[in-house]
């Protein structure tokens, strides 16, 4: 059947007619709240090309976080600002290291109230930068992946609901789950940044953590972004070793590959809406260039259509005020 007789347009007549057939929503348990925590006291430190996101210290963290939850936000992943920084990032394996201080604090004020993902990773933690240990000018797999298991058992230890590496070694994912598992840990999931791009879009992020290497990039530990097939075999390996949700980033120049692994694999799919897609969100609205807030829902919007069953972004308050405003 063909125009006049289709029209299309019929079903797109009015509100409630094009509201009875969306098929995308954003839920507030969709969304995960990125969170920087620095040592110190009182510190809120706007984070440079990231407005509005701080560097919080622990006492601001736990406000910040009771905030969170009178907004109807409960889900929050922790990235570590440490100024104490070695070779190795052996810094992260201590108890008196700053995420695991500041997971014992959360869970001990809001309990099971916040779902505490913790991002694991040596970047934040190595003098040079890099996500790992370096061995001849490279970084060594097999050493590094014995740093994150030892950090992971410590943040497991700390209180931590989910373990997030993101360093994109090989074999992680099952050496962590073998580690939390000898340890009593076994309900702990992991969540591994499974799908991760060497991209420019987290240059904000890298000063928020100053992790940026001092010599050479990251290209020969993340992915290639000019590879469409490689990700098959990210995801394969993760999820043979253990992994239970996977994490796809960058998210807005990667729709496809969100898409792609909601299509070829049974897994829940979490994407980042990472630092540098937030960035030039607010850069365009400053100059008002956009309308913040609806581009904003258009671009988490099409995360979730892609496939996407949960978003870390940074947008997460904005969004959450929207659903509240508009919840009856
Ligand atoms: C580091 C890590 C990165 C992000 C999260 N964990 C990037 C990197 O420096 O390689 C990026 C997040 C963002 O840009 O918002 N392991």
């Amino acid at each position: 059947m063909n125009y006049p007789k289709t029209r299309l347009r019929r079903l797109r007549y009015n509100l409630n007619i094009r509201e009875m057939f969306e098929d995308v929503s954003i839920n507030k348990s969709d969304l995960i709240q990125p969170i920087f925590i620095t040592d110190g006291h009182n510190v809120k430190n706007e984070i440079k090309g990231l407005d509005k996101q701080f560097q919080l210290s622990i006492d601001n963290c736990l406000n910040f976080c009771s905030e969170l939850l009178e907004l109807g936000l409960k889900n929050i992943i922790l990235f570590g600002v440490s100024e104490q920084k070695d070779e190795n990032g052996d810094i992260a394996c201590s108890h008196n290291s700053i995420i695991p201080k500041a997971i014992k604090k959360i869970k001990e004020k809001f309990g099971d109230k916040l779902l505490v993902i913790a991002d694991v990773c040596n970047c934040s933690y190595t003098n040079h930068g890099h996500c790992g240990t370096i061995t001849n000018d490279e970084v060594d797999n097999d050493l590094t992946i014995q740093t994150l298991a030892k950090q992971s058992i410590t943040l497991a230890e700390a209180g931590a609901d989910v373990i997030a590496p993101s360093d994109m070694m090989d074999g992680r994912v099952q050496l962590i789950r073998n580690e939390l598992d000898k340890k009593g840990f076994e309900k702990i999931p992991i969540f591994p940044y499974s799908v991760k791009y060497a991209s420019s879009f987290y240059g904000p992020f890298r000063n928020a953590v100053d992790n940026i290497p001092k010599k050479g990039n990251r290209k020969s530990y993340q992915m290639n972004f000019k590879n469409s097939k490689e990700f098959i075999r990210e995801i394969e390996q993760d999820l043979n070793e253990g992994a239970d949700a996977v994490i796809i980033k960058p998210a807005l120049a990667y729709l496809d590959i969100i898409r792609e692994v909601k299509v070829k694999f049974n897994v829940p799919i979490i994407a980042y809406n990472v630092s540098g897609e937030y960035s030039m969100v607010k850069a365009a609205a400053q100059k008002q260039y956009i309308d913040e807030l609806e581009i904003i829902l258009e671009i988490i919007s099409s995360m979730k259509r892609a496939g996407a069953d949960a978003i870390i972004s940074y947008h997460s308050i904005e969004v959450v005020k929207y659903l509240n405003k508009t919840d009856v």
